[in-house]
């Protein structure tokens, strides 16, 4: 086993060297380092020497780097407070006080580290990063440098939601391994939710006999509506809890426990329905999403919540309890008759300031308690709670809203910390929520948005990465969905600004793959997966263009290529420039280095067709939001979608003019549309194809398709009979406002539109 792994240390140092590392490979990258000449050789026979440890504080930190070195190489090192001359040291100074900071400085025959407790968790998280990337057989040779490294943000988090899937008290403890080897410090435990209720509270039972468990599970994609039958659930037992919370500690990582309220209670309810505003019955839900039977703000209904969180608050030492508050419909608080006459006597204006009224309840309750309450953006609706801080979750506005109200805010915007997001395309990619968020994406985060002004920034406590389990059934996939952006995350939020290099990390990133397979954790390497484009120039040739971020950014080795193949039975060749594309096609591509395919295949297919190339114009131009979509590039759009592949309207239709350049005989018209009601995007209410010879006068040809559909994309056939035509107009009437009961019930549909073939 050691001589397995010893080997494969082996090989990551040969691959590390070969990266031509600008840097010191650590993530994340100090916040001053300078590399001096002259190396250290760390092997068996180094010494440690503890100075000044009074409470034993750093000798616990020791015990841990100790049992990491024997777990991973095989022996561990004597310790002693003595500095004997000639023999490599590792010289551990306690500094006065506790803190994340620490000093390593690697020189000669002694590696000299100040820190105390955490600080020197952290010194040995940088000092093994060196040990592993740079070990050859028995020993480590070290760059000699000097390293004063302390965190940018205060709040360096991860969130996991343990309700849409189950993770044993051991894999939560594995993640909090994770969160602390990259010096964050704060996890974000989702402990219950519509799915399941998954902390056991002695006074309520039954919200685990009955909230922790469902009588199925949604399979494949949500849009896809399938459901196993399988009796799906578990739950902590305080017992657990509290050697989690122990363990974390150990750690220095500290627990937010998320308790959700107002909304997503269905496992709550389905357990005591009588704190709901109608009788149930109620179940624990099968199906991801938002549901209107929510807490009704009863005095029962608050004693409970109370009741609840003592005995949280008893387990959790932290300062913030995380109450939830995203998410919570109305509906039923409109016609409950003591929802009602709480607005009045209680002077509410309406629905929202009684989720406000409710928020600063308990918010009042934790403050009691000297605890302080946390909760996504929502609870800044009908006003905020006092102390209360905010996690901002839909865009940075919330965020920016607290720190304004001075407000204390933690970042998580979807597009940059929702690693439940796709890192790669969908369809190289394993089934996620949606969105797309690659590596790159997370690393270029700033968590103080640009609307702060300067004395609003402090109020900006950190970001953290959210790993909502809707498609991660088993830790594995928590492990693929949370690596290697919690990398990124983690150098967003330790390493100062002007320390940052996109380069520097994605060249790092690759030889701490390495670290990644000696801990054998399932990461993602989706910076190798191959993107397509294809471009029409001003002569309508086609062309085919490959690429990955690796040589968008010009960081790669001359052992590096992109290989592909225009169809199955075709030659593998080398990509070296734009390939012209003459006819349909359907390929594949993929990343080399070094006789190895890395990343997943790239597999395009191109629909040539009578409008490819040719320009549209519309009526009314599409949102801005969704205006990258190519309608005539011959590339269909994907379910779940990648944005830049769709054009969409919001309460606009789409009015395209296709201009075929000479009078073109047509037999058929083919449209792309999406449908993805959960998030507001309708099929048209109505379609209509028109010719014209002229572009002025158009003659209706038909609104009748034949519709058919894979996955969300429908596609609407026309047939118009061997016409002769020289302009094509498309109507696609955006569906009407989007109606009560459903998600955005009110606002304007959308309506996206991918591709028009015409043959
Ligand atoms: C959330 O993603 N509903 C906070
Ligand atoms: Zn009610």
């Amino acid at each position: 086993m050691v001589i397995k792994l010893l080997k494969s240390i082996a090989l990551i140092t040969i691959i590390t060297c070969s990266l031509k590392a600008q840097q010191v490979n650590i993530i994340p990258y100090p916040a001053s380092i300078n590399i001096m000449h002259g190396q250290f050789t760390f092997d068996k026979n180094t010494k440690i020497v503890l100075v000044n440890d009074i409470h034993n504080t750093n000798q616990k930190e020791v015990v841990l780097f100790n049992d990491w070195l024997n777990n991973y190489f095989g022996y561990k090192l004597t310790t002693s407070n003595k500095i004997k001359q000639n023999e490599n040291t590792i010289q551990i100074t306690a500094i006065n006080s506790e803190s994340e900071k620490y000093e390593l400085n690697i020189q000669g025959n002694t590696i000299k580290i100040k820190a105390l407790g955490e600080g020197l968790k952290n010194a040995f998280e940088s000092l093994k990063q060196l040990i592993v990337l740079n070990n050859k057989q028995n020993s480590s040779t070290i760059p000699c440098l000097f390293i004063n490294d302390s965190a940018t943000f205060k709040w360096r988090g991860m969130h996991l939601d343990v309700c849409r899937h189950f993770f044993t008290k051991e894999e939560v403890k594995r993640y909090i391994d994770y969160i602390s080897m990259y010096k964050m410090n704060t996890f974000h435990w989702h402990l219950t939710d519509d799915q399941g209720w998954r902390i056991e509270i002695k006074k309520y039972p039954k919200l685990t006999e009955i909230g922790g468990w469902r009588k199925g599970s949604m399979v494949g994609h949500y849009s896809e509506h399938t459901f196993d039958t399988l009796h799906y659930g578990g739950f902590y037992t305080q017992d657990d809890i509290k050697e989690v919370v122990a363990y974390a500690q150990t750690k220095h990582v500290t627990i937010v426990p998320e308790i959700e309220m107002p909304g997503h209670a269905m496992a709550a309810l389905a357990a005591y329905p009588n704190y709901a505003c109608t009788e149930g019955p109620f179940e624990v839900q099968k199906q991801w999403g938002v549901f209107e039977d929510v807490f009704c703000p009863k005095p029962e209904t608050f004693r409970f919540l109370e009741d609840v969180l003592t005995e949280v608050m008893a387990l959790f030492p932290g300062e913030y309890i995380h109450i939830g508050g995203d998410e919570c419909p109305k509906t039923r608080w409109k016609t409950c008759s003591h929802c009602q006459a709480l607005i009045k006597s209680e002077g509410l204006k309406d629905e929202h300031e009684l989720q406000s009224y409710f928020i600063k309840h308990i918010s009042n309750f934790l403050s009691k308690h000297h605890k302080k309450l946390i909760g996504w953006d929502e609870i800044l609706e009908g006003g905020i709670a006092s102390n209360a801080a905010i996690m901002s979750w839909r865009g940075e506005e919330g965020g920016i809203a607290a720190a304004k109200e001075k407000h204390y805010a933690v970042m998580t915007p979807g597009a940059y910390c929702y690693f439940d997001h796709y890192q790669g395309h969908p369809t190289q990619e394993p089934v996620a929520f949606g969105g797309y968020t690659p590596l790159e994406k997370v690393y270029e985060y700033n968590p103080i948005p640009h609307a702060l002004k300067e004395e609003e920034k402090k109020y900006i406590l950190g970001a953290q990465g959210n790993v909502w389990a809707e498609y991660l059934p088993h830790f594995n996939h928590v492990e693929y969905t949370a690596f290697p952006r919690i990398a990124a995350l983690s150098e967003v939020l330790w390493t100062p600004a002007e320390q940052k290099n996109l380069n520097g990390f994605l060249q790092r990133i690759q030889g701490h793959f390495k670290f990644l397979d000696l801990y054998r954790i399932n990461y993602s390497k989706s910076i190798y997966n191959i993107n397509y484009e294809i471009r029409i120039d001003s002569t309508e040739k086609a062309s085919l263009y490959l690429n990955n971020i690796l040589f968008e950014r010009n960081i790669t080795s001359h052992n590096d290529s992109i290989v592909y193949q225009l169809s199955e039975n075709a030659a593998l060749q080398k990509y070296t420039n734009p390939v012209s594309i003459t006819q349909s096609t359907q390929g594949r591509a993929f990343f080399y280095r070094n006789g190895e395919a890395l990343g997943k295949d790239c597999n395009f297919k191109f629909f040539k067709n009578k409008a490819t190339s040719k320009k549209v114009n519309f009526v009314e131009p599409p949102s801005k939001y969704y205006n990258k979509g190519n309608l005539t590039d011959g590339l269909l759009g994907h379910s779940p979608r990648i944005n830049s592949e769709w054009l969409a309207w919001s309460g606009k239709n789409m009015d395209a003019v296709i201009d075929l350049i000479h009078d073109t005989e047509i037999n058929t018209i083919n449209v792309g549309f999406l449908k993805n009601e959960d998030d507001w995007i309708y099929l048209p209410s109505y379609v209509e194809i028109m010719i014209s010879s002229n572009g002025k006068d158009f003659t209706s040809v038909s609104t009748k398709p034949v519709i058919s559909q894979e996955l969300n994309r429908y596609n609407y056939l026309f047939k118009i009979d061997k016409q002769k035509v020289r302009f094509v107009k498309i109507i696609a009437q955006c569906a009407p406002v989007i109606p009560e009961g459903r998600n955005g019930a009110g606002n304007n549909a959308w309506l996206f539109v991918d591709e028009i073939q015409a043959d």
